[in-house]
């Protein structure tokens, strides 16, 4: 069961939006204008941190043979780690790691900070939500951290104290997948 059922949720705007989401891997070929890139990392940047650190900064990246080519460099030094559970089709050509999406967003976060993959989490989180009510569609991509073993990395021009967690696409899709089946055996009431 994906679909909202409660009584009164299907008027709530965000209930909706967490429920429509999915990770798109198919792309317009339409560009996403900066004010609305900026507008979904501003609300990435509402998201809560630990210890108010906001440890992130975000690479944007919105040129569209650069991001080809960063998919060939990181696919090539992904090869190990790849995992068709990922949802990365090889077979896609138009650069299967980034999935012919027309904004690359590499979220970085300060190297010294224990909480920063949870407070990048909910960043993202933030940031897909807010996209998708702005009627565009996203990705978390986590292949995206093996940037940092291609030699294209240095230009990127990230400082050696921060570390790639994550990177997200975003553009307008041109795909509807259906929403994944949850599992739901996993809340455990102590009494
Ligand atoms: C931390 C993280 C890393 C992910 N990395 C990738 C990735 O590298 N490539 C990809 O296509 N999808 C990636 N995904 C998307 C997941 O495959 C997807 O969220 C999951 O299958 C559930 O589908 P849904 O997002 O449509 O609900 C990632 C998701 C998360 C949360």
């Amino acid at each position: 069961m994906n679909a909202l059922t409660s009584i009164g949720t299907q008027e709530n705007a965000i209930m909706q939006t967490i429920y429509e989401r999915r990770s798109v891997r198919k792309y317009k070929n339409k560009k996403v204008s900066q004010d609305l890139i900026e507008e979904v990392i501003d609300a990435g940047r509402m998201a809560p941190t630990a210890i108010n650190m906001q440890p992130w900064k975000f690479y944007v990246l919105t040129d569209k043979a650069r991001i080809l080519s960063l998919s060939t460099e990181i696919a090539k030094a992904a090869e190990n780690a790849f995992n068709r559970a990922h949802g990365v089709d090889k077979s896609n050509t138009i650069g299967y790691i980034f999935h012919g999406a027309p904004v690359v967003i590499f979220i970085t976060a300060t190297k010294d900070d224990e909480w920063a993959s949870l407070d990048i989490g909910m960043c993202a989180e933030n940031i897909m939500l807010a996209a998708k009510s702005l009627g565009l569609d996203s990705c978390p991509i986590g292949l995206a951290k093996f940037v940092e073993q291609t030699s294209s990395f240095p230009k990127l021009k990230i400082s050696a104290s921060e570390t790639v967690k994550l990177g997200i696409i975003i553009g307008y899709g041109d795909e509807h997948p259906a929403a994944k089946e949850r599992k739901r055996n996993n809340i455990v009431y102590i009494v």
